[in-house]
């Protein structure tokens, strides 16, 4: 199983101090089949980068510009300098940029990006509670795999996390059977390589009870709760035990 840290925009230099228990934790027996990944605001990236030196913990990002090559773009990286810095996987499509105009043809064009860097795309999809309350999840799941995955790399290595808008910081949950319901939905979506399903909103250590015994995850993507080491690594202990 993946659990993904997603740290937002939170994190300093002194983070790195708390990762020592995780460093510790990740060589450990207790860790079981878990991969760990962080995903640090881009200032960390090269800290947690030789932070993780020794251990099997690898390193994402949380978007990159849709450009390959260098340019003109004031505040952005692209897909090339995130894998220079040492990072593997990258986030793109969070609800949370989403939300501030990033389009489903715009997250076509930074996966395809991210695919050509050799990185492990991690592409987050779900829909609004506006959205589900009118009954349109699978219409706006089906319409964001679809846009986003048009015409990509079929070997690309992909994660499909889905975290539903209305529960992402909420410390709300979808019910276990629309969830199970959902991720198959998903899955029915891919017809030749399937991706790694993950779920996304308000993991933490006490709904990772219910949440393990949803069927066809392959991880989590967390946020809030990655970032206390005790509580990110209390997740995975419990979903193994
Ligand atoms: P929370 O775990 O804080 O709800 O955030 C989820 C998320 O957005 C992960 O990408």
């Amino acid at each position: 199983m993946y659990f993904i840290a997603n740290w937002k925009m939170y994190g300093n230099i002194k983070s790195l101090n708390t990762l020592n228990k995780v460093i510790k934790f990740s060589k450990s027996k207790e860790i079981k089949k878990g991969r760990l990944i962080y995903c640090p605001p881009f200032t960390l990236i090269i800290p947690f980068f030789k932070k993780f030196q020794n251990c099997l913990i690898d390193i994402g990002g949380q978007n990159c510009h849709e450009n390959d090559d260098y340019g003109p773009h004031t505040g952005f990286i692209n897909s090339k300098m995130l894998k220079n810095s040492g990072a593997n996987y990258v986030i793109i499509g969070h609800s949370e940029n989403r939300e501030k105009g990033e389009t489903n043809k715009l997250i076509n064009q930074k996966i395809k990006s991210a695919i050509r860097a050799k990185l492990k795309v991690i592409l987050c999809i779900g829909e609004t509670l506006e959205e589900k309350n009118k009954g349109k999840t699978k219409l706006i799941l089906s319409k964001q795999i679809k846009l986003c995955l048009d015409k990509i790399n079929k070997k690309a290595t992909l994660f499909i996390a889905y975290e539903p808008v209305w529960s992402i910081g909420t410390g709300k949950i979808p019910k276990t059977k629309e969830l199970e319901n959902t991720i198959r939905f998903i899955k029915s979506k891919f017809k030749k390589k399937m991706p790694k399903i993950l779920y996304g909103g308000s993991v933490n250590p006490k709904n990772i009870y219910n949440l393990k015994m949803i069927k066809d995850l392959d991880g989590f993507l967390i946020g809030g709760a990655s970032q206390n080491s005790k509580n990110f690594i209390d997740i995975v202990k419990k979903t193994y035990n």
